[in-house]
């Protein structure tokens, strides 16, 4: 059975809750924490956001429901699930096995920055960190992201070598109510700073002039990426669920804990981008870099609270790198019949060998004139994983779910032991018209425009 050395001493989950807190715990990471409020601030705020929320309650809602159905319907994980539901559609869930592979090399990268900074303020150097230019000189040197790289990917490999999974769970669960708290305690100290209402109007506020057709696409894929869609993980999951668990609640609780994570995240980051002077209004991968070690600094206590933030934002890092470790070596050690210890070795080596042109791509770093159609290299991997591979997947499963498979096969499934699913109607629309439309268009759109082929 593959992927299921994660939770095969487990069994099942033993309920909901235990359903929920596991699928919350792989969504909620540097996705929700790093990418969404950069996404945000980039793609025009409040528009963003509501692109994100529409997406989320439909696409997101359909793509996540019929993952953990698909898996509790096979009791198998991606690969043979698909094999064993159609036999033409397996290269599917082979399609899906890529995506982990490239997005955990440069998670292993931003891991590293938020682990230095973590190091950072734990030597009391807020203030070096709260200058101007110490991002840039920092991802700009040649050795130091590379030496943090290995440090963070090491750290995961180690763990996922020896499998501490079960301590990490339970330090999840008290470690990530921490993160919430403190979420919301600096997305509140931020909007009472002068400057700040200006920001989270820009946050709130959508302005149909900031709309482009890679607005949408970037959501979307922030969707995917956020809550762990279209690899393979979430049927995973759904093949230990219990069949007496009622699958729609638990899609609406996941996807509430993901998205207010997401959306605090925002509401802490986008208006300190306003509030603090100074800042060269930084967009992209480095806006949590830049824009928090000058809230902390500007805070009474900021050096102990900025610490305790980066640890926790490591945490959840960690927690989320390791799975997708273990999802990675899974598929290694299923598809090449290889032992663990082989394919955690051939799974760092892949890391290595695009982890670090991804450590080396970013400010003015050696690899940084090492553009692939206008990318450096780790947005590249970036892009091409969550922007065009993922609705690629999406889109394919859709198909098969909407016209070979059938909605209604993984509704009975929903209904399975008198359980509830209420948006059935919804579910068929996105999954048959909504979802691979928006998807075809999309996707068409966007990589016209990032070939420069389109400005919209
Ligand atoms: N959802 C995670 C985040 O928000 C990233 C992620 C995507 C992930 N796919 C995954 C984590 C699979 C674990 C397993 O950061």
């Amino acid at each position: 059975m593959k992927n299921k050395t994660k939770l095969e001493n487990r069994g099942t989950f033993t309920g909901k809750i235990g359903f929920v807190l596991a699928a919350a715990g792989s969504a909620v990471g540097l996705g929700n924490i790093w990418r969404f409020p950069y996404l945000a601030a980039e793609y025009g705020g409040g528009i963003f956001l509501l692109v994100y929320l529409l997406l989320a309650v439909t696409l997101g809602f359909a793509l996540m429901a019929a993952e953990i159905l698909i898996g509790r319907k096979t009791g198998l994980s991606a690969v043979s699930a698909f094999k064993k539901l159609d036999g033409r559609f397996s290269f599917l869930g082979s399609l899906a096995s890529i995506i982990p592979v490239i997005i955990l090399p440069y998670y292993c990268v931003i891991g590293g920055w938020v682990m230095k900074y973590s190091a950072t303020f734990a030597f009391g150097e807020m203030n070096a960190a709260a200058a101007d230019g110490y991002f840039t000189e920092f991802i700009s040197n040649p050795i130091q992201p590379i030496g943090w790289f290995l440090l963070f990917l090491g750290v995961t490999a180690v763990v996922v070598l020896f499998g501490v999974e079960k301590g990490v769970e339970r330090v999840s669960k008290i470690m990530m109510p921490i993160l919430v708290v403190m979420v919301l305690g600096v997305s509140v100290y931020v909007l009472c700073q002068p400057g700040a209402i200006e920001g989270v109007k820009y946050y709130l506020v959508p302005d149909f002039n900031n709309f482009k057709a890679t607005t949408i696409l970037a959501a979307m894929g922030q969707l995917f990426y956020s809550m762990s869609l279209a690899m393979g993980i979430m049927i995973t999951y759904g093949s230990y669920m219990k069949k007496d668990v009622n699958v729609e609640s638990s899609v609406h609780n996941i996807e509430i804990f993901d998205t207010g994570i997401a959306f605090l995240a925002g509401l802490m980051i986008v208006p300190a981008v306003f509030a603090t002077q100074g800042v060269e209004m930084a967009k992209g991968p480095g806006l949590m870099f830049i824009v928090l070690p000058k809230v902390f600094a500007k805070m009474p206590g900021g050096a102990v609270i900025g610490f305790i933030f980066f640890a926790l934002v490591f945490f959840a890092a960690i927690t989320s790198s390791i799975s997708l470790m273990e999802t990675v070596v899974s598929i290694v050690k299923d598809k090449f019949k290889l032992g663990r210890k082989l394919s955690c070795a051939i799974v760092l080596a892949i890391c290595l060998i695009l982890g670090i042109p991804s450590a080396l791509s970013n400010g003015e770093g050696i690899l940084s004139g090492f553009k692939i159609i206008g990318f450096g290299f780790l947005d590249f991997c970036d892009f091409a994983s969550n922007s065009v591979l993922m609705p690629i997947v999406a889109l394919i499963t859709c198909i098969f779910i909407g016209y070979v498979l059938k909605p209604k096969a993984l509704i009975e499934e929903a209904e399975a032991e008198g359980n509830t699913f209420k948006a059935k109607r919804l579910f068929t629309v996105v999954i048959k018209y909504v979802a691979p439309i928006c998807i075809v268009l999309i996707l068409a759109f966007s990589i016209l425009e990032a070939c420069g082929i389109l400005t919209v």
